[in-house]
């Protein structure tokens, strides 16, 4: 068990907060602001605490001067701030008297924003490559540290890992306590049957996550362009769909070593062309035509997985079931929000990256009992890896 914010004394102190607030931008506009509302709770728990709050985080990857100017906190600062309906004082600066000085100013309750950890790498990758100097530098600007950043917890980076080594009080804030409960308690210590639905394009992008699954879940449901893979490991004609050869003899290795655990689509949506506007015919899962591809699950599939999921307790999903980013290709990742959304006994969970936006883009996103605000971070966490920014943090 990890120390959380609940466990430190806040009062007077300087508190360093890492969050992530690396959220998608168009033209300097933020396009959704979930993962800034989602690190609420930490920040409003240390101002009512009577917390100095110093909040960071990196945004986007910094290689040139343009990108700095492309990734500044300071529209993120101006959000926050709405948000919690108090000023958040933006230092545009990672290191430096301004911003000494404007921590050594702040009074209780107040909260200070500074720029993009990141803008450390264009002098040699010193936050990505935690240079140890950067995060004993950080350190030394406040007192605690509350590490909130889920999202970036399988970094070894200057602003968690880095500073954590150099303070004594290191503790997790409620959105790292709430990814720990239900990611980490799902993959550790499930209420049974446990049941896994993975999709998405790419098996090899998931090949670390289906072998720990293998081992722990009772059942595991494939969907996305990665079934297409598993169908060749069976022999099925899959026609232009996606489809990683490579991969073929990993997935029939899968296919044995999984004795029916693994649940393959029956039929599928396909076209004849990656488009919106496509014609589509549904077929059987090992009828697909030679000249058309697979773009999502099929109707008989839906009532499948709609059927084996019914006495659920867990479930664990990450990856779209098909081309949801076209209105006729998101059917079966619909339904399958709907089939969750259904379960009232179980604790369901989205695993973050294209399966959240994708529950959210079809107006899911309260329905579930958690959506992870990690992409790779959960995508770690479900393969069983140690993620260094969860263990850098205080044991209880
Ligand atoms: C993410 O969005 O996955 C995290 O913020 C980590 O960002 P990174 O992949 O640039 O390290």
């Amino acid at each position: 068990m990890k120390k959380t914010i609940r466990d430190i004394e806040l009062n007077g102190k300087k508190v360093l907060i890492r969050v992530d607030f690396n959220v998608p931008m168009s033209d300097g506009v933020i396009t959704d602001d979930n993962r800034i509302v989602q690190a609420l709770p930490t920040i409003q728990y240390a101002i009512e605490h009577n917390a100095k709050v110093i909040l960071f985080s990196h945004l986007g990857r910094v290689k040139s001067e343009e990108d700095k100017e492309k990734n500044s906190l300071r529209p993120i600062a101006q959000r926050l701030s709405k948000l919690l309906n108090q000023e958040v004082k933006f230092i545009p600066q990672t290191r430096g008297e301004e911003l000494e000085k404007a921590i050594k100013n702040l009074k209780e309750k107040e909260v200070l924003m500074f720029e993009n950890t990141r803008f450390e790498d264009l002098d040699g990758k010193k936050e990505s490559k935690n240079d140890p100097e950067l995060g004993a530098y950080w350190a030394s600007l406040g007192d605690v540290f509350v590490n909130d950043a889920f999202g970036t917890a399988h970094r070894n980076h200057a602003s968690n890992v880095g500073i954590a080594s150099h303070m004594n009080d290191v503790v997790a804030g409620f959105l790292i306590e709430k990814e720990i409960k239900f990611i980490g308690g799902a993959v550790d210590n499930p209420e049974r049957p446990f049941y896994a639905i993975l999709g998405g394009a790419k098996v090899s992008d998931k090949i670390s996550v289906i072998e720990n699954l293998l081992n722990k879940a009772d059942k595991i449901f494939i969907c996305g362009a990665m079934a297409y893979t598993f169908y060749k490991a069976l022999g099925y004609n899959v026609g232009t769909s996606k489809c990683e050869d490579d991969f073929v003899d990993f997935a029939k290795g899968l296919l044995d070593k999984a004795k029916g655990k693994l649940i393959l689509p029956v039929d599928n949506v396909v076209a004849k062309e990656f488009a919106e506007d496509a014609e589509s015919k549904v077929v059987n899962a090992d009828e697909i035509p030679n000249d058309m591809m697979g773009m999502d699950i099929g109707p008989k599939t839906i009532e499948l997985f709609r059927k084996e999921l019914q006495d659920a307790k867990t479930v664990v999903w990450n990856g779209p079931a098909g081309v949801f980013e076209f209105d006729k290709f998101a059917t079966g990742t619909n339904e399958i929000c709907k089939m969750l959304s259904e379960l009232d006994n179980a604790v369901t969970i989205i695993g973050g990256g294209d399966s959240a936006a994708a529950a959210k883009k079809l107006g899911f996103e309260d329905k579930f009992t958690h959506i992870s605000t990690g992409g790779g971070a959960s995508l770690e966490y479900l393969e069983g890896k140690t993620l260094p920014g969860i263990e850098c943090l205080n044991d209880k």
